[in-house]
């Protein structure tokens, strides 16, 4: 059990004049100047379809980077069939064989595929390099070194025994496939999802939004090369509702690992459920989906920090962030100050820090599709045009080129208007501004307004104020911040996910969630 005890990779500056700096810059320009043919991954094989797509960047939207195979139904069945056919080479190994390739991988992206992983994310999902840094390069290693370590805490833990019986718990992987369905906004939850059951002994299917397929590729060639053995992770493109159709009529399937939207969520555990006596056994439902976070602000609040924490907790990576801030709640009394730093920051984010990811720059570039696009935008218009609400900085967007709508703040006049509720998922952030005097109504609103309870901010230097806080909104939040911003958990120290509308809570890279891919078997031996 004593495997290396996990610590949190430190992120690189990527400051002017830095190694990591010139690395990253070459390895972009390296990977802009090809379009990389990206197969399908299914048992042994690199899969090649004649339905072959582009892959565009996000803030150039006619530049083709990658050129992707996409499958059908046929290619998830044989994905499944790949992941059955692994299943009990891979569940028999030791768990330290599972380990040391995990930990061969987290090696791997911290050295020799550090640049690669961050380009790909640079150039696939328009994140600046800070950005990609934290994500594809930090957050994917600390999730697989934690994650080995806490599997082994899962293994040690075992029952009493007493003369003549030796009682154990054997924590078997659960029995058939599991599904991964992974998002577009982190490279790292894209590459834990499939790696944290396969490391407690399952064989997975894995379908990547199609915005991150070109990231996807990378890491499936990480896990390779650390030693995974063909079957393990399946990698898939195809349309979801097609491979929804054969993942939950499979008798075997045992578990969805799933991060993307509520509505899609639920729609995936009401076809489960309907499927529920087709299957061996009771699937695994674990979720990380939609948010709505929030910052709420006491009268106490230092102004400064606060206006930071809004420019950064709604603005990085475009706002595409479940954890982002997207309301906030500031008492009359510190708005003018408040409002006067954040405009002065989207003003000259808008002017200087705002572009191409590939420049260094630059802080803030393009929202991930058209699609997005289009609904934030509807949004801001839906803002400028009513008497309930009003745009009081950015509100610019421009498609031409990339998807790129500028960092936006709406004024709400109603607590209830429609972006103080509903998540948006880009860079709009909307405030109520309320009476000091009322902290109460501010936690009520906090607690009414929206269904989900993913994170959330309270900044005050009151200490009555933030336990009163902290304690009316218990359920509001999963990751509860005091005087900070509410996103960039780090792995190993706020385990990460929500409850209500935001999902399962089983904390991405923690034991809680490594529990959910095992089957224990209790075993009692007389002697
Ligand atoms: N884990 C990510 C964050 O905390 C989503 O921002």
């Amino acid at each position: 059990y004593n495997v290396p005890k996990a610590t949190n990779e430190p992120v690189k500056s990527y400051a002017p004049g830095t190694p990591e700096r010139a690395e990253l810059k070459a390895m972009i320009e390296q990977m802009r100047s090809e379009v990389i043919e990206i197969p399908m991954y299914i048992g042994a094989d690199e899969v090649k379809t004649e339905d072959v797509r582009n892959f565009t960047s996000p803030h150039d939207h006619q530049r083709v980077i990658g050129k992707y195979h996409f499958g059908d139904k046929s290619h998830v069945e044989q994905a499944i069939n790949a992941a059955l056919g692994a299943k009990e080479m891979w569940a028999e190994l030791s768990w330290e064989h599972r380990a040391s390739i995990f930990l061969k991988a987290a090696d791997l992206a911290a050295g020799p595929y550090r640049a690669k992983l961050n380009a790909a994310t640079v150039l696939g999902q328009s994140k600046t390099a800070f950005q990609a840094e934290i994500d594809s390069a930090c957050e994917f290693i600390d999730f697989l070194r934690f994650n080995v370590q806490y599997m082994t805490g899962i293994y040690k833990e075992q029952p009493e025994s007493s003369p003549g019986i030796w009682n154990r718990l054997e924590q078997r992987p659960l029995e058939g496939f599991i599904f991964a369905l992974t998002p577009f906004n982190f490279t790292a939850i894209a590459g834990n999802l499939p790696a944290a059951p396969a490391m407690m002994g399952n064989t997975v299917v894995w379908k990547p939004s199609d915005d991150q397929i070109y990231s996807a590729n990378v890491l499936m060639q990480l896990f390779k090369e650390a030693g995974l053995p063909d079957g393990v992770i399946n990698l898939v493109y195809s349309d979801g509702p097609e491979a929804g159709e054969v993942i939950f009529n499979h008798p075997e399937f045992a578990g969805l690992h799933f991060t993307g939207s509520t509505g899609v969520f639920q729609h995936l555990w009401k076809t489960i459920g309907e499927n529920i006596s087709k299957y061996k056994s009771y699937p695994r439902i674990v979720g990380e989906t939609g948010g709505k976070d929030y910052i709420l602000a006491h009268k106490s609040a230092d102004a400064k920090a606060l206006a930071t924490a809004i420019v950064r907790g709604s603005f990085e990576f475009q706002g595409q962030k479940c954890s982002a801030a997207s309301r906030v709640y500031v008492p009359r009394n510190l708005w003018a100050e408040v409002e006067g730093y954040v405009k002065a920051d989207i003003e000259d984010i808008i002017s200087n820090r705002m572009g191409s990811p590939e420049d260094f720059k630059n802080f803030f570039s393009a929202v991930i599709n058209e699609r997005s696009f289009d609904k934030i935008a509807g949004y801001i218009d839906r803002a400028k045009e009513s008497d309930k609400a009003a745009v009081i900085a950015g509100g610019g967007y421009d498609k031409s080129k990339g998807y790129f709508v500028e960092p936006t703040v709406i004024k709400a006049e109603d607590p209830f208007y429609e972006s103080m509720k509903e998540e948006i998922f880009g860079p709009v952030v909307t405030v109520y501004v309320y009476d000091e005097e009322y902290f109460d109504e501010a936690i009520y609103l906090v607690n009414e307004t929206s269904p989900y309870a993913l994170t959330g901010a309270i900044f005050s230097q009151d200490r009555y104020a933030i336990d009163y806080a902290a304690k009316k909104l218990v359920n509001t939040a999963g990751n509860f911040y005091i005087n900070d911003k509410p996103t960039g958990a780090v792995v190993g120290q706020q385990p990460f996910g929500g409850g209500r509308g935001s999902g399962t809570n089983d904390k991405a890279g923690s034991m809680l969630n490594l529990l959910r891919w095992v089957s224990p078997r209790t075993i009692k031996e007389t002697f």
